[in-house]
């Protein structure tokens, strides 16, 4: 099964690129620009990535993102996350970045867009990966910073598929992002959000009803509702899961209690990405290695993960259908 996992075609759908920095990067990076970084080797780095919840995990999400400063850094870091993408076989991501972690710095947003796109299109041709960008608010921000975010990616409308909610969810509500999100959308932006990672159900609601949600991120508690598990079945809303990024932040205390295969039994749309693979201790294929360890499911339900983020991709009908194609006639040839 190990191996069918590693070569079966895969498709990301929640990734932000600042959780791909690698404590070795990490360290050429602060060397490089001069930067202080409260550590002294990886090893101290990575025992610093013992989480308790989102907010611990935040935080040194942050403070590792400022050593980020020159186009050419946004770039490196994209670059090393698509190569980790190849060999795990992702054909398509669709990757978020959090503009404000940089702007809130003086990093100019067309530095940290201009990096990220450039790795992104070299991929498309050297790699055969295609991808989708994703603009990301800082839920823990406030307003009036969204909208001057929203407003400076205007000269970038073409790079950008979606806008997307991340960071505190706890007592950030959805409703705070309500105009920004409708201004966007009026702009001809798709929306995501994360919701119901640590917060309730209703968050879930509330995305989906205020925000106008194509996609929920993570999503996960929405098995504290069955009226809003049966919703999402018929309406085939789909969930970015990231088992991985669950475990380590403490969402679900180990694997074996993990809800997505039972949801993905029950018909909803759901899908495993990496989230911080840099920080959670894995990528794509160990993400889907980790759930069928301790939930062990047959080739045709670790085939459908895929499908469905097809599905649930902002690719066009056409690009759809051909990535259908490629990954159905994989699993049909490993049975
Ligand atoms: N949740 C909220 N904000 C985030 C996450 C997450 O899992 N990862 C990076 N920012
Ligand atoms: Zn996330």
């Amino acid at each position: 099964m190990k191996e069918f996992i590693q070569s079966l075609p895969k498709v990301e759908l929640h990734l932000h690129i600042e959780g791909t920095l690698e404590p070795e990067l990490m360290f050429e990076l602060a060397k490089r620009n001069k930067v202080d970084i409260p550590f002294n080797s990886v090893t101290e780095v990575r025992d610093a990535y013992n989480f308790h919840n989102l907010q611990s995990f935040l935080d040194i999400y942050f403070q590792g993102a400022n050593v980020l400063i020159h186009e050419q850094d946004f770039f490196e870091l994209t670059w090393a996350y698509l190569l980790r993408c190849k060999e795990d076989n992702v054909l398509h991501t669709e990757v978020f970045f959090d503009p404000q972690a940089h702007t809130e710095r003086g990093i100019s947003f067309d530095t940290v867009i201009n990096g990220i796109h450039r790795a992104l299109v070299k991929a498309a041709t050297e790699l055969n990966i295609s991808s989708k960008l994703i603009m990301c608010f800082l839920r823990h921000l406030d307003e009036v910073s969204a909208f001057e975010t929203l407003a400076q990616a205007q000269t970038h409308k073409d790079k950008i598929i979606a806008v997307g909610l991340d960071s505190t969810e706890i007592g950030n509500p959805a409703g705070k992002f309500e105009r920004v999100f409708n201004q966007a959308l009026e702009q001809g932006f798709l929306t995501v959000a994360h919701a119901g990672e640590e917060g309730a159900a209703s968050n879930i609601y509330e995305a989906l009803n205020l925000l106008k949600i194509t996609r929920i991120d993570h999503g996960v508690r929405c098995t504290d509702d069955n009226e809003l598990v049966k919703q999402l079945v018929t309406e085939r809303t789909p969930l970015t899961v990231c088992p991985l990024s669950n475990i380590k932040l403490k969402v679900f205390e180990r694997m074996e209690q993990h809800n997505i295969v039972s949801l993905l039994r029950k018909g909803v749309c759901v899908t495993i990405n990496s989230d911080d693979p840099a920080y959670f201790g894995g990528y794509m294929t160990d993400n889907f290695l980790a759930v069928n360890n301790a939930l062990p499911m047959n080739k045709t339900e670790i085939g459908q993960f895929t499908l469905n983020a097809i599905e649930a991709s902002f690719i066009s009908q056409s690009e759809k259908q051909r990535l259908t194609i490629a990954t159905q006639s994989y699993i049909d040839q490993h049975q």
